[in-house]
């Protein structure tokens, strides 16, 4: 496989949201209670997320393809949390570049950033999608609770660390 760039995304064109919503859908097969409710939620969402979060705003390319993206949110009201901290709205690899640690690059560019402006990172995942909370527990993330079908997870990070790992 080529080299693999994560870089910052400039601008949600049509001809890129497209692409992200094809990852969208690919990743997500199998998984259709967590993220693959169909195309035109993914639209919606995959808009609300750029609205929200574009400074963190990440993928991941091979040549000229996204094979990935993370969605990096610096100013999230946790209502579990009671203040603000870094959240991760979405993380998804394309199915066919799944396993070649595209997605360890993304979350070492996550860490590096939200460390710039938070002291702790939470993100929900589905209850069943084992896969991804074994990936998030490996980068230090753990299991704090769960409502209805989503656990939440959180990782606490040094400020200013500069993405450097924690476990
Ligand atoms: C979770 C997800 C983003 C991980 O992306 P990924 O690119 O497959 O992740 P990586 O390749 O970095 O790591 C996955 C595994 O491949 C292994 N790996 C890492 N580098 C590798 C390489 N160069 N070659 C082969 N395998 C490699 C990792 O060790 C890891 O194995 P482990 O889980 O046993 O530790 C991806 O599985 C996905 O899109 N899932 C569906 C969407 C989803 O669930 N998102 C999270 C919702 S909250």
């Amino acid at each position: 496989m080529s080299k693999v760039r994560i870089e910052k995304l400039q601008k949600l064109d049509q001809e890129t949201l497209e692409r992200l919503i094809e990852i969208y859908m690919s990743g997500y097969e199998g998984m259709r209670e967590y993220g693959g409710e169909g195309e035109s939620y993914a639209k919606r969402y995959l808009r609300w997320c750029w609205n929200k979060a574009k400074d963190g705003f990440f993928v991941a390319k091979v040549g000229d393809e996204i094979a990935g993206f993370i969605v990096c949110d610096n100013d999230w009201y946790s209502k579990y949390e009671g203040r603000t901290v870094g959240a991760i709205h979405e993380f998804v690899v394309d199915k066919r570049f799944q396993g070649h640690g595209i997605g360890h690059k993304l979350m070492e560019k996550c860490l590096e950033y939200l460390s710039r402006y938070n002291d702790r990172i939470e993100l929900w995942v589905g209850e069943k999608n084992e896969k991804a909370m074994k990936f998030y527990e490996d980068c230090g993330f753990r299991r704090v609770e769960q409502s209805g079908i989503w656990v939440r997870m959180v990782k606490d990070i040094r400020k200013d660390d500069k993405g450097k790992r924690e476990s």
